[in-house]
């Protein structure tokens, strides 16, 4: 979690690293901080709080220069406040530093460190590594040796960024293990460091990614990227083709209505270059497919968290129904802690927006050790989930501020049913009929997610009726039964109404008990194989008095007669239909949060990219 901005050059740093962090407040917003190294003393401004209380001390207590640092925060080690917020200074004044991680041996540090007679001013675990590091300059060391010999005692896993009044010609960053990237960004006569792309996007798109075990030391003017231990590596200079604008919020009020709003562009932005339509052919090509035998797969195991673990449920269906390969999916913090039975006959695919998610990457390697075949479906460029894969499929859809996840969800769907139909094509099971008619349909999602869109006026309707209610059941069946459950997550997570997701056929065997008048259902009945079922089992939550908010396709007689309140998508086919029935409850949740004057980017609690356990 937390998000990091460093910037070496002539220009001053502080607006600089402000913006920055207001581009990261999603990964983390409880208390931020920034420290500027001012001629030959390091000054520091930090506050309890988001970034705009920050920007307001700033303005009111301003300080100038550069090399400079930049944090916001999602607390892990001591409460939200100003003696826990980064940046952290050493206990000489010498070393400055932001982190992202948890050293999971601090309280031995802190206990040496204490015994030699170093103070701590925060409850933090960050706190022993700017200590270790000023301990090793003053023993005197360089500031790459101390930040080296520091890396070497700290365990767990960590992005660091250090200044020092002893060298304020450089920043030295590092990343050990999976608790969130360190992007560089070239300019000239000047560079960047964030822990994610958009904060420095609007200055520059030519980015250096540093993986695990590796450090760089920054000058305006050079970057030595190297191992922990000095070795020096050549690095690779990516180019983000990312949009800087879509990182901006616009004439909307929130993000999280910005991104549901871009769907219908971001999903066309899914979908190219993927279809070869002159030959019906899927192409995924960093996926990397050919160096499988996919005729030998026994399995394929879906890890994720989440609405992404959401998304891998829906794929369950695409991937078994058009290419007939068993496919189960796994809560990530769930799967490595019991010893999971995945070998080299299986695929394993991670989805993950972020790339960053610490229980996804420790799932991954999980799997990689037993000798599974790793893939991800990711949104983030550059991230580990990214880099940990054998192959990858990217979502394409931008970046993704709000923390409540709408286009990141769709577009793996997406992914899924593409990754689908090309597994078929592999195992020779589609002619060439059914794949023009599957690949026709996957084509029509753009156009029909675009006509959900234009429907935002009878869902906040229905909205207006329901913000005040504190309980509700989603139900859904079979390929829908995981939209369910992501529009009661989109609910809870924003809004903070108890919202409970069960597969409609388990009502008799318990939650039906639950239902009276105080508790709507809302069930998801678009036109599909399972349709009937859901009928009958909307009849029974009726039958008991509970008001139904009924989610169906276009002229649906019968729903409407059930229905006290309606959400309708268009026709579509069933495989297409969770793409599209998603949609009004991410609006739908979003404007009940809005209207009832929640933080919607940023919920309580929460943060975008989950980088610890
Ligand atoms: O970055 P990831 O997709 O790995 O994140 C996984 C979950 O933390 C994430 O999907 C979360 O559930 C959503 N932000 C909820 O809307």
């Amino acid at each position: 979690m937390c998000g990091i901005v460093g910037y070496i050059g002539d220009k001053d740093a502080t607006p600089i690293i402000l913006e920055g962090l207001k581009k990261l407040e999603y990964r983390g917003y409880d208390s931020a901080g920034i420290a500027i190294l001012d001629g030959k003393s390091i000054q520091v401004r930090r506050d309890s709080g988001k970034i705009a209380h920050l920007g307001e001390l700033l303005s009111k207590d301003p300080i100038h220069g550069s090399p400079g640092i930049g944090h916001t925060r999602w607390a892990t080690h001591g409460e939200p406040s100003e003696r826990n917020a980064h940046p952290h200074i050493g206990f000489n004044g010498q070393v400055v530093l932001v982190h992202n991680g948890i050293v999971e041996n601090y309280l031995d540090l802190k206990q040496e460190l204490m015994a030699e007679g170093i103070q701590f001013n925060s409850e933090t675990d960050t706190e022993t590594i700017v200590h270790l590091i000023e301990s090793y300059l003053t023993a005197g060391n360089s500031l790459q040796e101390a930040v080296q010999n520091t890396l070497a005692r700290i365990r767990g896993a960590h992005g660091i960024v250090v200044i020092s009044t002893r060298e304020p010609e450089k920043i030295i960053a590092a990343r050990i293990g999976n608790a969130g990237g360190v992007v560089i960004g070239l300019g000239k006569g000047e560079n960047y460091i964030a822990s994610d792309i958009p904060a420095i996007l609007e200055h520059t798109n030519e980015m250096i990614f540093l993986e695990s075990q590796q450090m760089a030391v920054i000058t305006k003017d050079d970057i030595k990227l190297m191992t922990l231990n000095g070795t020096r590596i050549n690095y690779k200079i990516e180019k983000i083709d990312w949009d800087p604008i879509s990182a901006v919020k616009g004439n909307y009020r929130h993000f999280m209505q910005k991104e549901i709003h871009e769907q219908a562009r971001a999903l066309t932005d899914t979908l190219a270059g993927r279809i070869d339509f002159s030959n019906s052919n899927i192409q995924l090509n960093t996926l990397n497919i050919d160096k499988i035998d996919i005729n030998k797969i026994t399995g394929i195991k879906i890890i994720a968290c989440g609405t992404a673990a959401h998304a891998g449920q829906v794929g369950k269906y695409l991937i078994e129904s058009i290419a007939r390969i068993p496919v189960e999916v796994d809560i990530a913090s769930e799967f490595r802690y019991r010893d999971p039975l995945v070998d080299k006959s299986q695929i394993v695919i991670a989805i993950s927006q972020s790339g960053e998610t610490a229980d996804t990457l420790a799932a991954m390697e999980e799997a990689r050790q037993k000798g599974a075949h790793i893939w991800s479906i990711v949104n983030a460029i550059g991230s580990q989930a990214m880099r940990l894969a054998e192959g990858f499929i990217s979502m394409q859809v931008g970046p993704e501020i709000g923390v409540a996840s709408t286009k990141a969800f769709t577009a793996p769907l997406v992914d899924l049913y593409l990754l689908a139909v090309l597994l078929a094509d592999k195992k020779d099971l589609l002619c060439d009929e059914s794949k023009s008619k599957l690949i026709s349909q996957i084509s029509m999602v753009p156009d029909l997610v675009g006509t959900c869109l234009e429907r935002e006026a009878e869902v906040i309707e229905v909205a207006r009726k329901y913000k005040d209610i504190e309980h509700i059941l989603y139900l859904g069946r079979g390929i829908n039964m995981p939209i369910a459950y992501e529009g009661a997550l989109k609910l809870k997570e924003i809004s903070y109404i108890h919202a409970e997701a069960y597969p409609a056929g388990e009502m008799k065997h318990g939650p039906i008990a639950l239902i009276d008048k105080q508790m709507p259902v809302l069930a998801i009945m678009p036109k599909d194989p399972w349709y009937e079922k859901m009928l009958s089992q909307v009849e029974q939550a009726k039958a008991r008095g509970g008001k139904t908010i009924i989610l169906a396709t276009d002229g649906d007689k019968r729903a409407k007669e059930l229905g006290d309140d309606m959400l309708w998508i268009p026709e579509a086919a069933w495989m297409i239909n969770p793409i599209l029935a998603v949609i009004p409850l991410q609006i739908l949740a979003y404007h009940i949060a809005a209207m009832k004057g929640l933080d919607v980017d940023q919920p309580r609690n929460l943060a975008k990219s989950v980088t610890v356990e």
